[in-house]
């Protein structure tokens, strides 16, 4: 990690750009990255795309949630990525994502550290993150890391983008 560059809780206070000693960068995810970053989530079993994840969808994405995204690089590939945002009262992780070969060296943790440090800044106390009920894998980095999973929750979800159910007329 560079001098000047401080631990607070595992956070790295210095989050805009991480250049650590393992060679790893972490840096906020703009839209330049999104060919490479797809790339990546298409690759990664865990991640499941769909219509949210077209360029479009994540530009808008990032302009909404700005610098709370990051992607981890070595030696100019990028090799991890995640989005993060929040509503004003929870934060979001999705689509946390690291290369294959680069797993078990702490990049997934320093991207979630990252993102973290954001919502921290933003006055947001609580983060969640949607995993797939069949990603063993992954809940163990979760539980791992200090993730606890709440078995009194389940998700619903409504598509709005079904007009069967949707009335169009807004009364505002
Ligand atoms: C989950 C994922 C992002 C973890 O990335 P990673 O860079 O390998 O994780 P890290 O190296 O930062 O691991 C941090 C800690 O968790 C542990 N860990 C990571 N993956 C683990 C696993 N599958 N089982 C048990 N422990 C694990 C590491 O050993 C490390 O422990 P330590 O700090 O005590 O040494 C990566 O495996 C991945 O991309 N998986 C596919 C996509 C996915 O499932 N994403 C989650 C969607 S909800």
């Amino acid at each position: 990690m560079k001098s000047g560059q401080k631990w607070d809780n595992g956070v790295k206070k210095k989050i805009s750009n991480c250049h650590c000693d393992d060679g790893i960068t972490v840096r906020p995810f703009h839209i330049k990255d999104y060919d490479a970053v797809l790339a990546l989530w298409r690759r990664a079993e865990g991640v499941g795309l769909n219509e949210s994840d077209t360029r479009p969808a994540i530009a808008t994405y990032l302009r909404r949630n700005p610098r709370f995204s990051f992607v981890a690089e070595k030696d100019g590939r990028l090799v991890g990525a995640v989005l993060c945002g929040h509503d004003g009262r929870r934060g979001y992780l999705h689509h946390l994502a690291v290369a294959r070969r680069h797993r078990q060296q702490g990049i997934g943790r320093q991207l979630v550290h990252a993102c973290l440090a954001k919502l921290r800044q933003a006055g947001i106390q609580k983060c969640n993150i949607f995993i797939f009920a069949d990603n063993a894998a992954g809940m163990k980095f979760w539980a791992h890391t200090g993730w606890k999973l709440r078995t009194e929750l389940q998700v619903m979800q409504f598509r709005l983008e079904d007009e069967r159910k949707t009335r169009n007329d807004c009364p505002c």
